[in-house]
């Protein structure tokens, strides 16, 4: 009797292992199908890619507006997205016209519908108030009451954006230099005095350092690791020193126009765990504005387009 109840152990037991046998096969299958199905899906956005946009000077029905529409078909191609998208003004074609408002939130909101946080600042061809009654929630979010100021913090770095439009009363015309007023360099030397921690910080603004004048406060705080800005249309990476004292260094990057003149594109930061690097997406290279259709350019541009291929450059997250 014992034997056969042995037996009858061991027979219960081998269907048991059989059927374990059975049921992992299934599993192993089912975990190879699940992971070529995630091979195959679009990673959703990337914490650590910030999309660097500038100068969509939208133009309504010309080739501006073309073109915003190509970047943002080209940001959306990319796998993994960016999680964080940072205009950095001239949004509008001269003088700030609503319409030209509207025309540039159908596109960013591309951008939004497919989770990326866009934050857009002013250039010298913007106007606070028509920008504010397409972007009411954008205006709200503001830091400040009279300018348009953002900080973006991200997981391993933080961004401020700068408002430098100086805004005239003439809306047929524009004011080409850029500037902070008073309650804006207060507002930022506030808040740089305020980082004693590790971690980087990028500045941005539309116009270059040399007009908004805040070289020396941006160097004095060691967590500052770089300052970007647009406004002259083209890639063009650099380093700032204050004197030749000491070895203090930081680096500088205007970026291209999203497709008004010059270098067309846009910038993919990645921020790694000790350094940034940014690549240069660039398009194509036109000036004043692209060869009417048929006609060839000139050589000069493909030049430029072949220099600037695979350009990128570092942000090293320990200053020099
Ligand atoms: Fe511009």
């Amino acid at each position: 009797m014992e034997s056969v109840a042995v037996l009858g152990a061991l027979g219960v037991a081998e269907e048991v292992s059989g059927a374990e046998r059975a049921g992992r096969r299934v599993e192993a299958a089912v975990r190879q199908v699940l992971k070529k199905k995630k091979a195959k899906e679009p990673a959703g956005p990337d914490e650590n890619l910030v999309c660097i946009i500038s100068d969509l000077h939208v133009r309504i029905g010309r080739y501006q507006e073309a073109q915003l529409v190509r970047t943002v078909d080209d940001i959306l191609a990319l796998n993994p997205l960016p999680k964080y998208v940072l205009c950095l003004g001239d949004i509008a074609f001269l003088t700030g016209k609503v319409e030209e408002y509207a025309a540039a939130k159908v596109q960013l909101d591309r951008l939004a519908a497919a989770g990326m946080q866009v934050t857009l600042t002013m250039g010298n061809h913007d106007r606070r108030a028509n920008f504010a009654e397409v972007f009411p929630e954008a205006a709200a979010q503001s830091l400040l009451q009279d300018r348009f100021v953002y900080k973006v913090e991200t997981p391993r770095a933080d961004f401020i954006l700068l408002d430098s439009l100086q805004e005239g009363n003439d809306t047929k015309t524009w004011i080409t230099p850029g500037a902070l007023n008073e309650e804006q360099v207060q507002w930022l030397t506030a808040e740089l005095s305020g980082r004693t921690g590790s971690k980087p910080l990028f500045v941005m603004a539309h116009h270059p350092l040399e007009e908004i004048k805040i070289e020396k406060l941006l160097m004095s705080c060691p967590s500052c690791i770089g300052f970007i800005y647009g406004h002259k249309h083209n890639w063009d990476p650099g380093w700032k020193h204050l004197n030749f004292k000491d070895r203090t260094m930081m680096r500088i990057l205007c970026v291209p126009s999203t497709g008004h003149w010059g270098d067309i594109g846009f910038v993919l930061l990645r921020l790694g765990n000790d350094r940034a690097t940014a690549e240069l997406r660039e398009r194509e290279f036109f000036f004043p504005k692209p060869a009417p259709e048929g006609e060839p350019k000139p050589a000069v541009w493909t030049e430029i387009e072949n220099e600037n291929r695979d350009a990128c450059c570092t942000f090293p997250y320990q200053r020099p």
